[in-house]
């Protein structure tokens, strides 16, 4: 069967599987291949087994595998036979050299440039997925075009927007997509054809064009802005905590204002997740390189923040604890950075894990996704941890719980049954606010949720 475009994709992780397997599964008169460097990720994408979890995901994938969209490890017959490239390889925090800590580390990025230049055979247009710095467009177009082989490379910028968790939904039925391109003939004429590849299925007036450099600066000021929501009411639930004031409620007042709008206002442990820190860091970086001191201090404020936060949550724990943990049982309920992915990346789940070792505590871990992930997370750390799928299992015999995950499973449990079986006085530290505080306290519990006076029987 004759396919009316090739569509590549160059890596096949939590984007480039999922917003691969939508293209495919939206638009079967394509091709779509995704591959990867890495053999194993690609048999789990080729299995029943995926290697990541996304509510939905499986439903489009088994629907168009096969079909329209497949997952190889052919990188290169992959670069020379498709005529659209979407570039979705990791783009981590820098960890040696000038901006370690810092400045995205574009190695993967680099080199992927350097592999499509060498196979490719004919024209192609390239697309930035990952997100990047900005001006990482021209540097990729310098690499490209420095074969001078005749073949011509359009880059675009086209970021993505996805949620873990929401992926399949937000790839669906997106706010917005957003395609930065050059303002030439060319740049224009590649642009125009991701917008037809995206209007298969998104109304056009979602579908937002602009200039390049707009678009990859774009990507990385949402996710600053999102973040800095979060480390704002986060901010506001210290300063309740200590006004008997309570965190929900100022967050419904304030974001009842349209302009302020409500979503992202829920005060937690922190923020986890691959991209947050990264991207605010990224951004940074960026503007400490053009000497915007002001600017750049500004944004780190709100890693520094989160930082506080997860820390502000073990020192309460420690505080309200009697001032020990040694030898004391607590259970983690959740371990990934946010509920309905296994995902576990920069959880605040692993900085609570770690400094509890690190006082000597007992840590048990429960999730529903995640436990595998937990597992290589904290295998070089040396102390007492079990990894439990049963929360009732898991929490029995422990002095406290602490919820660090939103999972809705832990909502709906029998605390009068989890209460039976812990150790007395028994604590628990809800840092997603998700739990019934009074009803836990009338069980027996010490509550302690984010930014609300603690209910205690002492
Ligand atoms: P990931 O680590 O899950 O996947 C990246 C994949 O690229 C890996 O499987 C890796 O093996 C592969 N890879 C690296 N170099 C390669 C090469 N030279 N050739 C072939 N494959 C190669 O990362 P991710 O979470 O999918 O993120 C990818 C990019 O998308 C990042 O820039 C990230 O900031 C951005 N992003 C991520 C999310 C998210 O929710 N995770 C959302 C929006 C944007
Ligand atoms: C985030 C953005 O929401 C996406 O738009 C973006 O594409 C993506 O980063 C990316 O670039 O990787 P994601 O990290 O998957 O998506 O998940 P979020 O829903 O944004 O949650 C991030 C973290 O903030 C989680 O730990 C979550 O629990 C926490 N959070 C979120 C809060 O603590 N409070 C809130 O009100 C919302």
């Amino acid at each position: 069967m004759s396919f009316e475009k090739n569509i590549l994709c160059i890596g096949a992780g939590y984007v480039g599987g999922p917003t691969m397997a939508m293209i495919a599964y939206k638009c079967p008169q394509y091709r779509v291949t995704v591959v990867d460097i890495d053999p194993e990720r690609i048999a789990q994408w080729n299995s029943d087994d995926l290697p990541i979890y996304e509510p939905g995901l499986e439903e489009i994938v088994k629907a168009a595998r096969g079909k329209n969209l497949f997952f190889s490890t052919e990188i290169e017959a992959g670069i020379r036979e498709s005529e659209i490239i979407f570039v979705s390889v990791n783009t981590p925090t820098k960890t040696f050299g000038a901006g370690a800590g810092m400045a995205a580390d574009l190695q993967y990025w680099d080199k992927t440039a350097r592999q499509i230049r060498k196979y490719s055979k004919s024209n192609k247009i390239i697309v930035e997925k990952s997100t990047l710095p900005v001006k990482t467009a021209q540097a990729m177009e310098r690499i490209l075009t420095s074969a001078d082989n005749g073949i011509r490379f359009d880059v675009l910028s086209n970021p993505e927007f996805l949620a873990e968790g929401t992926a399949i939904k937000d790839l669906q039925d997106p706010d917005r997509v957003l395609i930065g391109s050059t303002q030439t003939p060319n740049g224009l004429k590649a642009r125009d054809v991701l917008v037809e590849i995206y209007s298969n299925w998104i109304r056009r007036e979602r579908i937002i064009t602009s200039n390049i450099w707009s678009s990859e600066l774009s990507k990385l000021v949402a996710n600053a802005f999102l973040a800095q929501r979060i480390s704002s009411i986060n901010s506001i639930s210290a300063l309740c905590e200590k006004a008997d004031a309570d965190v929900e409620e100022v967050a419904r007042a304030v974001g009842m204002d349209s302009r302020v709008g409500n979503k992202f206002l829920n005060a937690s442990v922190g923020f986890g997740g691959s991209c947050f820190k990264k991207d605010i860091l990224n951004l940074v970086y960026l503007c400490r390189h053009y000497d915007l001191k002001e600017v750049a201090d500004y944004w780190e404020g709100v890693v520094r923040i989160n930082d506080y936060q997860k820390e502000r949550f073990i020192l309460n724990m420690l505080n309200i604890m009697f001032n020990t943990l040694a030898n004391k049982r607590i259970c983690l309920f959740g371990f990934a950075f946010k509920a309905d992915t296994g995902d576990t990346r920069e959880s605040p789940a692993i900085f609570v894990a770690k400094r509890l070792i690190e006082e000597k505590a007992r840590v048990v871990i429960t999730d529903p996704k995640a436990l595998k992930n937990a597992m290589k997370d904290l295998e070089s750390i040396a102390g007492e941890i079990a990894y439990v799928e049963d929360p009732y299992e898991a929490s029995a015999g422990c002095s406290a719980i602490a919820v660090m995950t939103e999972w809705a499973i832990y909502a709906d449990l029998d605390f009068k049954k989890i209460y039976r079986s812990m150790a007395k006085p028994a604590f628990i530290f809800d840092g997603r606010n998700i739990l019934d505080h009074k009803k836990l306290f009338e069980t027996g519990f010490n509550v302690f949720p984010i930014g609300k006076p603690g209910l205690t029987h002492f």
